[in-house]
């Protein structure tokens, strides 16, 4: 049994103390002590080393202190394993040499056995369950395979992903094909997860908001669903879409266990547009970490006096940004467990 488990309480929609709180990106940048390590072993060789990965995972847990624990890791090691070479590079972010553009490349891509070529993050997990020792509950996650296919087609990251858009609606029938591949090795990947021991699963749909709203119900959604009813049998799973405040209605009727948002959206209007009943998480603006703690701790207890404290996870409504003060990352989770209705 896990001690703290409010976290897993909100996603069962039951009633709580108070919600629980994770930061997207909690394992990263801002932490002097993820830097120093970053600065001893590139990017991939810490995905890849279990040892690493468990000690990135876990550090957020002993300096932070949230409720939730999420596996460092990437959205890219799903390509990687699928035959798309992917580097990350210092100040430019992912980098795809060889991107996707024909049908041809769309065959050549391979749909991989998930022990042979992603057996090191199972390995982390378990390693990483070990060293949490049952105090908060593991999330696992992946990209959603329209947020993949945007990387694999584009090359790089972009504002806009236009190569990877222009693809769906030159090469209609290929795009499809890709988005398929991909879903099928993310579903067989995430089951893996589960099975190493993730308690939940989160679906980062980061480029969901670059669709239109009917593009995003041919292209993004049908393909998250694809996961949500894989996984729902096994695990609960949220579903965030950076920017797809249009599709919480569609997501609202399937089986995800909680929905995230961004801070361009109210609560109100999340509450409202994903039918009220389905737990939610956000969606503090991550630029207002830089306000004084004294002013994100009223605008936390604002923020969960909006949402309600039930079915409800604090979160920021994106990743939290290098340059944030330490304490103000504190600050931000210790004004959620400060909270009392
Ligand atoms: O939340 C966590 O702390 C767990 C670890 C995690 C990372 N990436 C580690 C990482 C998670 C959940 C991700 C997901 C991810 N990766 C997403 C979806 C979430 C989001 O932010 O929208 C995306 C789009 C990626 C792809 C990616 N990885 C980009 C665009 C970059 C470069 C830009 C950046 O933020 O630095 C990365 C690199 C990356 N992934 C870093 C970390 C901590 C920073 C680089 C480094 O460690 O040297």
């Amino acid at each position: 049994m896990i001690k703290n488990d409010l976290f897993l309480k909100a996603l069962n929609g039951e009633t709580v103390e108070r919600p629980p709180v994770w930061m997207m990106r909690q394992a990263g940048r801002y932490l002097p002590e993820f830097r120093a390590l970053r600065d001893k072993y590139d990017f991939f060789t810490r995905c890849r080393t279990p040892e690493l990965a468990a000690e990135i995972t876990v550090q957020p847990i002993r300096i932070v202190k949230p409720d939730a624990a999420i596996l460092f890791s990437d959205i890219l090691v799903i390509p990687q394993a699928m035959g798309i070479d992917v580097e990350m590079k210092e100040n430019v972010g992912p980098w795809l040499p060889n991107p996707i553009r024909s049908a041809e490349d769309v065959n050549n891509v391979i749909v991989p056995e998930i022990h042979e070529t992603l057996g090191y993050v199972m390995d982390a997990i378990k390693l990483t369950k070990e060293e949490l020792n049952n105090e908060v509950p593991l999330i696992g996650f992946a990209g959603s395979p329209w947020t993949i296919f945007c990387y694999a087609v584009e090359g790089k990251g972009s504002k806009s992903f236009d190569t990877a858009k222009g693809f769906c609606f030159s090469q209609p029938e290929a795009a499809h094909k890709l988005l398929q591949k991909i879903t099928d090795t993310t579903i067989a990947y995430l089951l893996e997860k589960v099975k190493a021991g993730c308690n939940a699963i989160q679906i980062f749909d980061s480029w969901g908001g670059m669709l239109s709203p009917v593009d995003y119900q041919e292209f993004s959604w049908p393909y998250i669903n694809q996961i949500v009813e894989a996984l729902a049998p096994h695990t609960k799973v949220i579903v965030f879409g950076k920017g797809c405040w249009f599709a919480l209605h569609e997501m609202g009727k399937s089986k995800a266990s909680a929905l995230g948002v961004d801070w361009t959206c109210s609560p109100r209007n999340a509450r409202y547009l994903s039918g009220g009943q389905v737990t939610l998480q956000g969606n503090f603006d991550p630029s207002r970490l830089l306000s004084p703690p004294a002013t994100i701790r009223k605008m936390v207890h604002q923020m969960i006096d909006e949402f309600g404290k039930d079915r409800y996870i604090v979160n920021l409504g994106h990743g939290i940004l290098p340059h944030i003060p330490v304490d103000h990352a504190k600050a931000f989770i210790d004004a959620v467990k400060s909270y009392n209705s």
